[in-house]
């Protein structure tokens, strides 16, 4: 029998480093989405935290269509992601596209790092929706063509992300084998050494 919805949070929390925020910590990427809808002032306030990300020149590239269940917008984000994602995604409450504005308001120049802010304040977004109780889980995997034309993107707006916004469900709703081993699984990160350099190769030392 699959695990429980709180023995999945259990494991899949990592281990809580003194002086460290405990949202980071906290959050995670559900595939198994609840029957519950999101209210509208939880989702509002996603947002608010989102929008406060740095960004270079402070442009704020970001830009997010959001498609709550049953609406047009949400099968239309729905219908852009791959197979993969549609099996699971398909069922949470909201999905978020979103899209950076690739060259500068002020000067129309190229902004090599409007996909870069755009993924500061999804992170945000995601650490303020964990804050609230809820789960995200960002996907690359979707069609940016299928996307572009069914939602009406703009040329000037690249492709970042699909968001699955919504609360965690039970593992077994997912109804399939392989998604509930990976939903059970305990989370993985590689180990401060290998990220982080005194000299480039060599770790730092704490
Ligand atoms: C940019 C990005 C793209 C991702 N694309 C997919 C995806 O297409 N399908 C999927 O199931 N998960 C996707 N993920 C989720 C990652 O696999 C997940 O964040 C990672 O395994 C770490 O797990 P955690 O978020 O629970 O800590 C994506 C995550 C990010 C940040």
């Amino acid at each position: 029998m699959a695990l429980s919805a709180g023995e999945v949070r259990k494991i899949k929390k990592a281990a809580v480093v003194d002086g460290v925020l405990p949202i980071f910590h906290e959050r995670w990427s559900a595939r198994a989405f609840a029957d519950r809808d999101v209210a509208q002032e939880d989702l509002k306030r996603a947002f608010e935290a989102a929008r406060w990300a740095a960004s270079s020149n402070n442009e704020q590239p970001w830009r997010f269509v959001v498609g709550r269940r049953g609406t047009a917008t949400h099968e239309k984000i729905r219908e852009s992601l791959t197979g993969f994602n549609q099996a699971w995604a398909g069922k949470a409450p909201v999905l978020i596209l979103g899209v950076a504005k690739t060259r500068f308001s002020h000067n129309d120049g190229p902004n090599g790092y409007a996909l870069y802010d755009l993924g500061a304040a999804s992170s945000y977004l995601t650490l303020q929706a964990a804050a609230l109780g809820m789960t995200t889980h960002q996907m690359a995997g979707f069609d940016r063509a299928k996307a572009r034309e069914r939602l009406g993107i703009p040329e000037g707006y690249e492709f970042g992300v699909v968001i699955a916004l919504g609360y965690q469900g039970e593992p077994e709703s997912l109804g399939n084998e392989e998604l509930i081993r990976r939903e059970t699984a305990p989370r993985q990160r590689r180990g401060l050494a290998e990220i982080v350099f005194a000299e480039w190769g060599k770790a730092m030392e704490w």
